[in-house]
């Protein structure tokens, strides 16, 4: 049995026993779990009593303990990192200040296109131009099957840094050691975002830093354990300079994190390196019985390794659906109706996360219940309708920067064709935009959009009935 080393989990433990009446914010002075006499107890004890803030709870005023940096430097060994920060401001902080590390005002950058909506706000503060890449898509499937060496290869020379996602929202995998060569070769650092791959950072070669990415964003609260909205940004190597990882996230960041959610951090990574490949291997083998549970539907395309051509993560579950008649959209909603939400779903696909939290006789038999509501809900074989948003080549006319300060007018979207959108529109979840500040509406891009609106929430933009866009003045 390795030897507890948690530092910051130590250190929230320790200030919650000390019982203490801070005379600084947390403004719920650690009270919700000592005192029932404090005001609103009812309401908030079970809300706040776990928050310990950092500053002078789990550390000193002055940080003196040093707890976090502990913790932060033992999650950079645990995933061959040279440096890592800690983030409460998920994934979407994490690119948003990885960008801010690799990329410059006006000089080129290379981002895939399907990315999530947090990394236009990176481009947009850097102020950089995307020069923007493209998974390849599955032909039958129309599902993202990764970003290919030979699209970095093609990106033009004086781009700033390759920014690429994997895994995709379905679970593709792009080959990182294959872009970080084409990256490197370019002699720029290749940035991944790993929202959803926590857990690949304890499966051997899996993590994207041994495969040779020089700086990668990774969300701790989506695949692994992490309180909601904790991530990670990680720097490995010469083509990075950690001082700029560092001064990027503090552009980004709260100084009044909470310790508890930072803590989460320190535990899960913590528990990974003891327990964690056992029970990923556990997970993978109750989804891979889940999955042959849903191989026996007929009709159902169970996304794997085979058929998406291309490696999947084997803890995804993730269905094409056409051939049974019904849409992920219907599926998901029969399955909300039964309280269980889904990842995300479209026309053609649903995606289901599980995780080591989740027992292996839990996976197996939801897969059993999917089966049979997919029965209910069979109808005559479909015609795929693929999601758009993996299948956008945008016409960029002005970077996002640029759309997003313009002066603009507001416009009904029908009208808009041909205009340049000064916002996005967003499909969420994946949360990739079908339009971009900057990019030309186009008639398509309406018809998208507003089939997106009627499978799901379409966020980010600034009327939600999407009646209307803003639009750049003058286009
Ligand atoms: C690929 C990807 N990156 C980043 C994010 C943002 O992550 P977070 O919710 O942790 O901010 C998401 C969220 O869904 C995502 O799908």
């Amino acid at each position: 049995m390795t030897e507890r080393n948690t530092p910051l989990v130590d250190a929230v433990r320790e200030a919650r026993s000390q019982n203490r009446h801070p005379l600084l914010v947390p403004g719920h002075k650690m009270q919700y779990d000592q005192d029932p006499a404090t005001i609103g107890y009812d309401l908030l004890h079970d809300l706040v009593r776990d928050d310990v803030g950092m500053q002078g709870g789990a550390d000193s005023t002055a940080y003196t303990g040093g707890f976090l940096d502990a913790a932060e430097q033992l999650y950079a060994d645990a995933i061959g990192a040279d440096h890592t920060r800690f983030l409460v401001g998920g994934s979407s902080q994490g690119n948003i200040s990885g960008l801010l590390t690799v990329a410059m005002p006006d000089r080129p950058i290379a981002v895939d296109r399907t990315s999530h909506r947090s990394a236009l706000a990176g481009l947009v503060l850097s102020g950089a131009m995307p020069e923007w890449i493209f998974p390849e898509v599955h032909p039958d499937l129309g599902i993202p099957i990764g970003v290919t060496a030979a699209a970095v290869r093609a990106v033009r020379p004086d781009v700033t840094a390759v920014f690429i996602t994997s895994p995709s929202y379905v679970g593709t995998l792009s080959d990182i050691s294959a872009l970080a060569e084409a990256a490197h070769a370019l002699g720029v650092p290749l940035e991944v975002d790993q929202a959803w791959g926590a857990h690949l950072d304890y499966m051997p070669g899996l993590g994207a830093f041994v495969q040779g990415a020089d700086v990668v964003v990774t969300s701790i609260h989506k695949a692994l354990m992490g309180y909601s909205a904790t991530a990670i940004v990680s720097c490995r190597g010469e083509r990075v300079d950690p001082n700029r990882l560092d001064r990027s996230v503090d552009i980004t960041n709260t100084t009044s994190p909470s310790a508890t959610l930072l803590a989460s951090i320190d535990a899960t990574r913590h528990i990974m390196q003891t327990e964690g490949l056992a029970a990923i291997e556990r997970v993978i083998e109750a989804v891979s019985k889940a999955r042959a549970v849903l191989r026996r539907v007929p009709g159902v395309v169970v996304i794997d390794d085979a058929t998406a051509g291309v490696p999947v993560d084997p803890t995804k579950l993730t269905l094409w659906l056409p051939p049974t008649g019904t849409t992920g959209t219907a599926l998901s909603d029969a399955l909300w109706g039964h309280h269980y939400a889904v990842e995300s779903s479209d026309s053609d696909t649903i995606v289901m996360t599980f995780t080591v939290a989740d027992s292996s006789e839990w996976i197996v038999d939801i897969a059993g219940f999917v089966a049979g509501l997919i029965e209910g809900l069979r109808g005559t074989p479909r015609t795929p309708t693929p999601a758009a948003t993996w299948q956008v080549r945008p016409d960029v006319v002005m970077t996002p920067r640029e759309a997003v300060f313009a002066p603009r007018r507001r416009i009904a979207l029908e009208e808009a064709v041909g205009a340049v959108s000064a916002e996005q529109f967003c499909p969420y979840p994946p949360g990739v935009p079908l339009l971009g500040p900057g990019e030309r509406v186009t008639a398509e891009l309406v018809a998208d959009i507003r089939l997106a609106g009627t499978l799901g929430r379409v966020a980010y933009c600034s009327d939600p009935t999407l009646a209307t866009i803003e639009v750049v003045d003058g286009s």
